[in-house]
């Protein structure tokens, strides 16, 4: 049996992977700290995202607390058939610290959302316009998924591969919404043919030949084809 020292060591570390799992942004220790424009224009540093520096709360306007660039789509459709247009505290300042973020995505007949996922946060997606097949997989390869039609909400946990098609007959419109300001992305495809990692190691990985290998990353990311 388990001395007793050992129980209580099973039980610290128990509490402490509980707590590691049920981390999240750091609440707010103000009403709101708007982002300050300044740092803001960093849109291109990942790592700036998260928790930017507050102007001063004295010149806060209503404005700062408003995003109208979810209005409509952007029109720029990715080979895929997606538009996503997301609102974080870079383009969105009165977001910052609050722990949350949201995004808007198109997607035209047939088109896809390639398996991605987030991270740093639990999705929760809500089809406005449109049929669309939506699911996830969990860690022991189950697929969660079916049609959801307008009006249907479905929530995607946290760090979780998750996708999603227009399976209707006309343009799609979901808005999805974060628990985090800085929920983060990886993209399957892009992650694995579009980041370099070495080819033997894919060839082995996938079974595929060096031309089959060659073909995925030149689609994925032209940089690293030859
Ligand atoms: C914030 O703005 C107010 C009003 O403009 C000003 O009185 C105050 O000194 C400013 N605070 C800081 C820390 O700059
Ligand atoms: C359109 O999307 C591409 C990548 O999908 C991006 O590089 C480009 O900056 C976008 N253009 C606009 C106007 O948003």
């Amino acid at each position: 049996m388990f001395s007793e020292n050992t129980l209580w060591l099973m039980l610290a570390i128990f509490s402490l992977s509980a707590s590691i799992t049920l981390a999240s942004d750091p609440d707010p220790v103000q009403d709101f700290c708007i982002s300050n424009p300044i740092f803001g224009a960093i849109k291109t540093a990942h790592d700036m995202h998260y928790i930017l520096p507050c102007k001063n709360s004295s010149e806060a306007t209503t404005e700062d607390f408003v995003f109208s660039g979810l209005k409509k789509a952007t029109g720029n459709f990715s080979d895929t058939g997606l538009a996503v247009v997301s609102a974080s505290p870079t383009n969105f300042p009165g977001l910052n610290t609050l722990g949350l973020s949201f995004a808007r995505a198109d997607i035209e007949v047939g088109g896809i959302n390639p398996p991605h996922f987030h991270p740093r946060a639990t999705e929760l997606v809500h089809v406005v316009q449109g049929k669309v097949y939506s699911g996830f997989v969990d860690s022991n390869n189950r697929v969660f998924a079916r049609v959801l039609e307008q009006g249907e909400i479905m929530v995607l946990p946290k760090g979780l591969v998750h996708f999603m098609m227009n399976v209707g007959d006309e343009p799609a419109t979901l808005f999805g919404s974060f628990n985090s300001q800085n929920p983060g992305i990886q993209k399957i495809p892009s992650a694995v043919f579009g980041s370099g990692i070495d080819e033997e190691l894919l060839q082995k990985a996938f079974g595929l030949s060096s031309k089959q290998i060659g073909t995925l990353r030149k689609k994925f990311d032209p940089k690293t084809a030859r």
